[in-house]
């Protein structure tokens, strides 16, 4: 919850911005510490959710390691505290130069998701004389239940190696020198909020496993990736960390010596942050009465692309409760961060909180209309 003093000190900082409560990371971080302990497993942060440097020097003091999709994130992640020997590299396009400068850095392991990225590998690593761990990356074809944007793991998606390829990709990987195989790798999507998803995942990785083991061939890791979502209807809730890990130690199947690694992304950073904006104008509309803030798809894209809902106060008006569209200034009608909002009587320079917003936010952040990048207000600085 946004509170009394905390909003006076917004009413001095120009918006629209980023407010990260740091109590709300720490807190969520000490929950997913202490089970991911308590069930021995590695947390990579998935750092394209928020590569805010002040959010990773946190989450990295933590000691996790970091998940990162391009050699900038990887740069990031290391000078923000995480050991480059705890950063994974994943994404279906990694470029030439980005797979060069991860093996010079010698990071721990190279999410693959194709036989033609593994040769790339292969050839890059002998160039410097390396051995590139890597982990395969395989479609498991469950579907998510989530936005089909960031629905991942179904036939259709490009992520990911299919399992008719396997054979053919066990074959090729025993002639390539400089690449070793360390586990293998899942991430199904995005946002999911059914656990019988995540049940249907360990399901699947079980039968996998015994593909794997009929042929000898040792995994050490299974990585199932990031997914689990936040209650976007209640910002003060914490993600169900303690459902989801045990709902993962009862179904998969652990062989002696292999350790689960997860990659979650808005499950840490999503509660922590809101976008704070304030009404420039109230309009008359047709049918609803605009509440035009400053804050635009540039700063929170989420709502535009993916209809995504996330929960809108008023904190400085405690008046009757009307309904507004509560849009942005940005030439799209598509800037619409909710329809119908009810929201007690809003005027003119009241203050919006757009919560929920921790995650994916500043980060996909742009400058679109040539508009300033949202700035980033910590709670242990006002
Ligand atoms: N691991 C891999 C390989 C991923 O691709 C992702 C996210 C994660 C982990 C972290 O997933 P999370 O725990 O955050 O769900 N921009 C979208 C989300 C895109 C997710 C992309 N991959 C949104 O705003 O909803």
């Amino acid at each position: 919850m946004i509170t009394g003093k905390t909003i006076e000190r917004f009413r001095e900082i120009e918006t629209p911005f980023y407010f990260y409560d740091l109590d709300i990371l720490k807190s969520t971080l000490e929950v997913i510490r202490k089970e991911s302990d308590n069930s021995g497993y590695k947390v990579h942060y998935a750092v394209k959710a928020n590569f805010n440097p002040r959010i990773m020097k946190l989450i990295a003091s933590y000691g996790f390691g970091a998940d990162c999709v391009s050699f900038n994130e990887i740069e990031r992640a290391i000078e923000t505290g995480f050991k480059s020997s705890e950063i994974v590299f994943a994404g279906v396009g990694k470029t030439d130069k980005d797979i060069s400068a991860a093996l010079k850095n010698d990071i721990f392991c190279f999410n693959c998701e194709s036989i033609p990225e593994m040769e790339v590998i292969n050839f890059l690593a002998e160039k410097q004389n390396k051995t590139a761990t890597i982990a395969l990356r395989i479609n498991p074809y469950i579907e998510a239940h989530t936005h089909k944007y960031i629905t991942t793991g179904i036939e259709e998606s490009k992520f990911g190696i299919n399992t008719w390829e396997l054979d053919e990709v066990m074959r090729q990987l025993s002639s390539m020198k400089n690449i070793r195989l360390s586990g293998i790798h899942f991430h199904i999507g995005s946002q999911i909020t059914r656990m019988q998803v995540f049940k249907s995942l360990c399901s699947r990785i079980n039968e996998l496993q015994d593909w794997f083991a009929t042929r000898n061939i040792n995994l050490e890791i299974i990585n199932i990736g990031g997914g689990l979502g936040i209650d976007y209807e209640n910002p003060d809730k914490r993600p169900g960390f303690e459902e989801y890990f045990t709902m993962i130690n009862e179904f998969i199947d652990l062989r002696p010596g292999q350790k689960i690694h997860i990659e979650p992304g808005r499950s840490i950073v999503g509660q922590c942050g809101s976008l704070i904006s304030k009404v420039l104008y109230i309009k008359n509309g047709s049918n609803t009465q605009f509440a035009i803030i400053d804050a635009g798809m540039t700063d929170l894209i989420r709502p535009a692309l993916y209809q995504a809902h996330h929960k809108i106060e008023n904190l400085t008006s405690e008046g009757m409760i009307y309904r507004y569209d509560v849009v942005g200034p940005v030439c799209e009608s598509a800037d619409t961060f909710g329809k119908y909002i009810e929201l007690p009587e809003t005027k003119r320079g009241d203050l919006i909180a757009i919560r929920s917003a921790g995650a994916y936010g500043e980060a996909m952040a742009s400058r679109y209309n040539l508009r300033d990048l949202p700035k980033s207000v910590f709670s242990d600085d006002i």
